[in-house]
């Protein structure tokens, strides 16, 4: 490629290239700081050695205070297009290679817990190749709207045309906490942990983020010692916080609330039955919401979570709050599992205990202050 010159650019389209130019750069910097893909970085290192950029020169007024015509742009119209394209190329693979190698890290350093069977991944290569295995469960299409809609029909999945989706880092549904949702060329959000072997959307309903919320309720027995309140996931026979998705709500810790009272405060009605009816959550919540100390509910955790569900195009994200009981108020709460979760019961904060629960929630669990300071005790 011949050596090109861009100077004194002043369209929007010459800036366009400059700024991509400049991405490229800094992706060359990343490139070389996370030691991986050193093939891709001298190519693009190469391309850059092309580029000759030179600062903008001040522009000159004319005496009737227009801006005169001095810019000059020293790139013809077909070099730049086959360069832009080249660039436009280059800096995808840039991006890809990058992404890749963030997931490899990522699957190094924090595993997924309990891998599930059905997604089978393929392992995460950094070298250009990566070819994650395409899976959505029948289960998802099954359920799948449409179109860009929710809830019609009780469908709650997004439909298979994720180009057709509009409106990303916008509402609480297609916003991520980890920051602004990338899309692919096919425009497929990108999960922003990184590649994870398996592309679709796996078991998760929603194209990007899946919002969950999670309780962390506290309480101090007799003997002084505090204890958290867990429940068993009957689907994933591990023990877990109580805790759900967000399904169109806007009010997070409700969500919560509305899961503590199915998973685990569910004594049934006045007949004995089990699986509380809407009414029966509706006030329950409400009961809680009268005490003090749900008022003062402390969010510790926002962001993407370690989920054995999580794909390169669909992933789970989390806000937990933390919770801790007085004691007239612990003596009331009557605790008895139901919904999707076998067994309920308060549990010792010790490491032990903590350690081994579903998904992220070792982690999660750890950033109650209350936890904090029991941990340290022992
Ligand atoms: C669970 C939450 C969990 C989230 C992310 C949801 O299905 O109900 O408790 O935090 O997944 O792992």
């Amino acid at each position: 490629m011949n050596k090109l010159s861009i100077s004194g650019f002043r369209q929007s389209k010459d800036q366009a290239l400059i700024s991509s130019v400049k991405e490229l750069r800094s992706m060359v910097t990343k490139l070389g700081n996370s030691g991986h893909d050193q093939a891709l970085k001298v190519s693009l290192e190469g391309l850059l050695n092309d580029l000759v950029i030179e600062k903008p020169k001040p522009l000159t007024l004319s005496e009737a205070g227009q801006p005169a015509k001095t810019v000059n742009i020293s790139i013809d119209a077909p070099q730049r297009e086959e360069m832009e394209q080249h660039i436009a190329k280059k800096l995808d693979q840039a991006k890809m290679a990058i992404w890749c190698h963030k997931g490899a890290t990522r699957q190094e350093a924090i595993p997924v817990t309990k891998p599930t069977e059905s997604y089978n991944r393929q392992s995460v290569t950094t070298d250009g190749n990566y070819q994650p295995r395409d899976y959505t469960a029948e289960k998802i299409i099954k359920n799948e709207q449409k179109s860009d809609r929710k809830g019609v029909g009780g469908r709650y999945a997004d439909t298979s045309d994720v180009a057709s989706i509009k409106g990303w880092n916008k509402t609480y549904a297609r916003f991520s906490h980890a920051g602004t949702i990338s899309l692919d060329d096919r425009g497929r959000p990108l999960n922003p942990t990184g590649a994870t072997g398996v592309e679709g959307r796996g078991e998760l309903g929603l194209w990007g983020p899946n919002h969950a919320a999670d309780n962390i309720i506290t309480r101090t027995n007799d003997q002084g010692e505090l204890e958290v309140l867990l429940i068993f996931r009957k689907r994933d026979q591990q023990w877990a916080l109580p805790g759900g998705m967000v399904e169109g709500e806007k009010d997070i810790l409700n969500v919560a609330l509305k899961e503590l009272a199915e998973e685990a405060l569910d004594t049934g009605d006045d007949s004995g039955k089990k699986n509380l009816s809407k009414e029966a959550i509706e006030s329950k919540m409400q009961e809680l919401k009268q005490f003090e100390c749900f008022q003062k509910a402390q969010n510790t955790y926002k962001g993407v979570v370690n989920d054995p569900r999580n794909t390169d195009n669909a992933w789970m994200e989390t806000e937990s709050w933390a919770v801790h009981l007085t004691p007239d108020v612990a003596d009331q709460m009557k605790i008895q599992a139901g919904d999707d979760a076998g067994d309920a019961k308060w549990t010792a904060v010790t490491e032990e205990n903590l350690n081994g629960l579903f998904a992220s929630h070792s982690q999660i669990i750890r950033t109650a202050p209350m936890i904090q300071e029991a941990l340290k005790k022992h």
